[in-house]
């Protein structure tokens, strides 16, 4: 089923379309991943910092008054938003970072969308004594300026990129214009399972830490696996990371959530997976927006993580063989989403996690009482306050007085 993986392929998505130049840099990458994936004194490192310096294993809470509400399974949240720096990021930055100490690479460079991934590598930089430079669509610096301030605080340089969309799609193409000119003695710390072979197996294989902790957790708590998972979908790594140990498994949901944005028919979306076409983008064949003639369409989305016009190969490769199932939500329904989330269970999520909780109701009632949904809290809605602030009419002023 997913014998073409190993090459770098699933299925037909995939591949390795990039410059001559960038050859050496992937395949030095994927002999040193080769090497130590299974290396005690790595898996040890890695293992070590992620419960000391993250905070691993995530907790698995029953989301209880979203339960109640909405008279369906049960709502179970994996709180990725809890691990350092807020956001599931952390998991393949960690991962990355390793392997860079280990290939001799004393420089390390990402883009970022919501800055999330750009402080989890800025993080992991500072931690292991690496420069570091962040690269991000000039939108994104204006709607995630606390997480521009946070990656400066911790030692990187933030780089505004001013093409295009000026959004995540452009950091990416600097980025690994940066990556092609410094390649000798750079790491390019990619932040989804997108990117040429072997980023989206990589990226996919450090994130799998969430599903590996649903399925403990799922037992210990209520004795088997879930019945479903629904995860946001970005560029897919924090849904493929909690779906891949149960790619397969008879009676489990697999369900990815994409930005509807303005609409599916508005053509204002990141929906790549619902209205994408095959293509090539940073240098894999997956699902791409573009217009008729082959152009890559912008993305829009409220989250700025979910506002990019490709998905990672591998979920092309999921949806094309049905083992798991992909639908959207619009802008306006994840801040339904977020405002539930917050005001119902305490917690005020990214408005990327905001897009799976407001699909969880349907599939929640699909299902019916008794039986266990877990939805991935991806990250935390610090970033997010200005963005969802303006959005909802909520203001710091407070009335009355006494
Ligand atoms: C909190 C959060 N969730 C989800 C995403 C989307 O990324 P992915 O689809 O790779 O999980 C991002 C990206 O920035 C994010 O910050």
């Amino acid at each position: 089923m997913r014998q073409r993986a190993e090459s770098g392929y699933f299925g037909p998505f995939g591949g390795r379309y990039v410059p001559e130049t960038l050859i050496h840099a992937l395949e030095e990458l994927e002999e040193s991943y080769e090497r130590y994936r299974n290396d005690p004194e790595f898996v040890e490192e890695l293992d070590a910092l992620a419960r000391d310096f993250v905070g691993r294993p995530t907790p698995l809470m029953l989301a209880s008054r979203l339960t109640r509400r909405w008279g369906g399974a049960n709502v179970w949240f994996k709180r990725e938003d809890l691990a350092h720096t807020g956001a599931h990021k952390i998991n393949n930055t960690l991962g990355q970072i390793l392997l860079a100490d280990r290939m001799g690479k004393r420089r390390i460079i990402a883009e970022t969308g919501a800055g999330q991934h750009g402080v989890a590598t800025a993080t992991v930089a500072a931690l292991y004594g690496k420069e570091c430079v962040v690269y991000m669509g000039e939108e994104d610096t204006r709607r995630q300026r606390l997480n521009v301030v946070r990656m400066r605080l911790l030692g990187a340089e933030v780089v505004p990129v001013r093409t295009g969309s000026r959004t995540l799609k452009d950091a990416v193409n600097e980025a690994i214009r940066d990556w092609v000119t410094n390649v000798e003695d750079t790491h390019y710390i990619i932040g989804s399972v997108v990117g040429p072979a072997p980023y989206p197996r990589i990226v996919r294989d450090f994130q799998t830490v969430i599903g590996r902790e649903i399925e403990a957790q799922a037992r210990e708590r209520f004795g088997g696996d879930p019945d479903a998972i629904v995860a946001c979908v970005g560029a897919g790594s924090n849904a493929i990371g909690a779906f891949h140990p149960f790619v397969g498994r008879e009676g489990v949901r697999l369900v990815g959530v994409e930005a509807a944005g303005r609409g599916l028919e508005s053509g204002e979306h990141g929906a790549s997976l619902a209205e994408g076409r095959l293509g090539v983008l940073h240098g894999a064949k997956s699902y791409v927006l573009q217009t008729p003639d082959g152009q890559i369409r912008e993305a829009h989305s409220i989250s700025a993580g979910l506002d990019y016009p490709a998905t990672g190969p591998e979920h092309a490769y999921l949806k094309e063989e049905g083992l798991a199932e992909y639908a959207s939500v619009t802008d306006e329904e994840a801040l339904e989403g977020f405002t539930l989330c917050s005001k119902l269970e305490g917690i005020l999520p990214a408005l990327e996690s905001a897009h799976a909780v407001y699909h969880a109701e349907k599939v929640a009632r699909e299902l019916g009482p008794g039986r266990n949904l877990v939805v991935c809290l991806s990250g935390r809605g610090d970033k997010d306050v200005e963005v969802a602030a303006e959005a909802l009419g909520v203001g710091p002023e407070v009335s009355g007085g006494r």
